[in-house]
């Protein structure tokens, strides 16, 4: 017998019921039906997911934007497999799809982030035409809902 079918889509606004039901480790926290909803109100935010049998199994983020100097492009915030479905093209998959849909929207250029040692998302974005950047990126943090935090205005 061979794989269940593997569907993937870009959620539409009124589709927050397709994350129903979602394989635990595919977002890093539950999902949350308030936060999915105004995620998807907006134009410019774009989920795809991965489902087989009904349960989302992947899924890819990200965001169209645009600045006063630079054209409308597109940041892919997260792409996330389940651990039991991962080595099988559903994250090359996602990344095409969240790619074309970019495409479609006018986006001149996307780009992603990564860890440096996470190999599989580097080997990942490598496979779909992605070029590293030269730069090495440092990420800072600042909690905005601490107002005791030190150094802040
Ligand atoms: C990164 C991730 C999304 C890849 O998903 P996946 O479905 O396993 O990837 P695919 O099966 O589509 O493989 C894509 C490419 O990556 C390679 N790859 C996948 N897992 C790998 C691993 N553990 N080590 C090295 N390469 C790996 C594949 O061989 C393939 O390369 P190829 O096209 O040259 O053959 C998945 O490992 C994941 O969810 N990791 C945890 C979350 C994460 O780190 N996300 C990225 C940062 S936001």
């Amino acid at each position: 017998m061979g794989q269940p079918p593997l569907e993937i889509r870009v959620v539409a606004a009124g589709e927050a019921a397709l994350l129903e039901n979602v394989v635990d480790d595919v977002f890093d926290h539950p999902v949350q039906p308030d936060l999915l909803r105004v995620f998807l109100a907006s134009p410019d935010n774009v989920l795809v997911v991965a489902r087989v049998e009904g349960q989302v199994v992947g899924m890819a983020s990200g965001l169209a934007y645009v600045h006063p100097d630079k054209p409308l492009s597109l940041f892919i915030n997260e792409v996330g497999v389940s651990a039991r479905f991962q080595g099988r093209g559903i994250g090359r998959l996602l990344l095409d799809r969240i790619l074309i849909w970019g495409r479609d929207r006018g986006c001149a250029e996307a780009w992603v982030a990564t860890e440096i040692g996470n190999e599989a998302a580097r080997r990942l974005y490598e496979s779909a035409g992605g070029v590293e950047d030269d730069e090495r990126a440092a990420v800072y943090v600042y909690s905005l809902a601490d107002p005791t935090r030190k150094g802040g205005p």
